[in-house]
């Protein structure tokens, strides 16, 4: 495979079994030897599909000559910043910068209301952060990033610009290793789980960049947050160990309140708004029919675990006319 190439060859074998995905860990570790020698290379590890397995293939190649920086904006899910602690640095002995800026995010984006401005605020800190962190770092001269063969593909289409960290700065002077370049997604996680990395990670749904801020509807509180992580997070607990195989699955928490009866007494507390979609290329997606216990089960546990909601709705709309996410 020729890992200069920015086109996938017509020829090239689709990567379905764990021999050509074993075939293809050894060719990609001796190209990123090649190219890196005796360099240091800056990864920020964000704990998505993608760059968790550049992450892994890098430390087979080079080992803690990679440095992982991994920033939690604060806007994870439950569990997640954990799990890349437990899986890069405690499994795999990475070279791991963990920073926890959640404080700074939440800060920055007090009062903010608008979709866009709070997409703003996340990607511009970010931005922020990783170069204050590659500040630090002395003799990185590569960056090394998740682009995947669809990301390509739209950039030169003209669909999106693609950039799997927010954009970084353009005064940052690094070459770009980019190994999986050529691999579709499916790929991506066929190679991850031969490099060792969990299901959990390698088969996990897709997340925006901007993380639980955009389904924290409108000005973000730190309070409404939390019900939102922990209603998510019973939610992909349910949907999994129901064994439904759905694409995102997800919750919601607007910036309104609804009446409620609780020990006799009433509260006016926030609503939970339960999002299922099936797509196949997120242009367009279908709602689908989950059973009903599910739905109860999910419905109860929300009402009796999640502090300060007292409603919970499932979201019935197709994309379109609905978008995926509410915001
Ligand atoms: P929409 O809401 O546009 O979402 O129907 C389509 C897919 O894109 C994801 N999404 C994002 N991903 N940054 C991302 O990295 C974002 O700002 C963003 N907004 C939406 C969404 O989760 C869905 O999979």
């Amino acid at each position: 495979m020729d890992f200069s190439s920015t086109m996938r060859p017509a020829d090239m074998e689709r990567i379905t079994t764990p021999e050509q995905a074993d075939a293809f860990i050894v060719e990609a570790v001796d190209a990123v030897r090649a190219q890196v020698g005796d360099g240091k290379v800056l990864l920020a590890l964000s704990g998505g599909v993608d760059s968790s397995v550049v992450a892994a293939l890098l430390i087979r190649a080079i080992g803690k000559r990679l440095v992982c920086v991994h920033v939690n904006h604060g806007l994870m899910r439950k569990g997640e910043s954990e799990q890349v602690v437990e899986v890069f640095r405690d499994g795999l002995d990475a070279n791991l910068v963990h920073v926890d800026a959640s404080d700074r995010f939440l800060r920055l984006l007090e009062g903010v209301a608008e979709p866009e401005a709070k997409r703003k605020v996340i990607g511009n800190e970010f931005v922020a952060v990783f170069a204050e962190e590659a500040a630090r770092l002395e003799g990185v001269g590569f960056l090394a990033q998740g682009t995947i063969y669809p990301d390509i593909l739209e950039s030169a289409g003209g669909v999106k610009a693609h950039h799997n960290v927010g954009g970084l700065p353009e005064d940052m002077d690094f070459e770009l290793v980019e190994p999986v370049r050529l691999l579709y997604k499916d790929e991506v996680r066929v190679v991850g789980r031969r490099l060792g990395l969990p299901a959990s990670m390698v088969d996990r749904q897709p997340f925006p960049g901007p993380g639980l801020g955009v389904r924290c509807l409108g000005a973000i509180t730190r309070d409404r947050l939390e019900a939102l992580r922990e209603a998510d997070a019973i939610v992909r607990e349910e949907v999994e160990a129901a064994g439904e195989d759905i694409w995102q699955y997800f919750c919601v928490v607007p910036d309104m309140r609804a009446t409620g009866v609780r020990d006799g007494a009433r509260v006016f507390d926030w609503p939970v708004i339960i999002r299922c979609v099936n797509t196949v290329d997120a242009m367009t997606a279908e709602v689908p029919e989950l059973g009903w216990s599910l739905m109860k089960r999910m419905t109860a546990r929300i009402l009796a675990e999640v502090p300060g909601v007292c409603r919970v709705a499932y979201d019935l709309t197709p994309k379109p006319v609905g978008t995926i996410e509410w915001e």
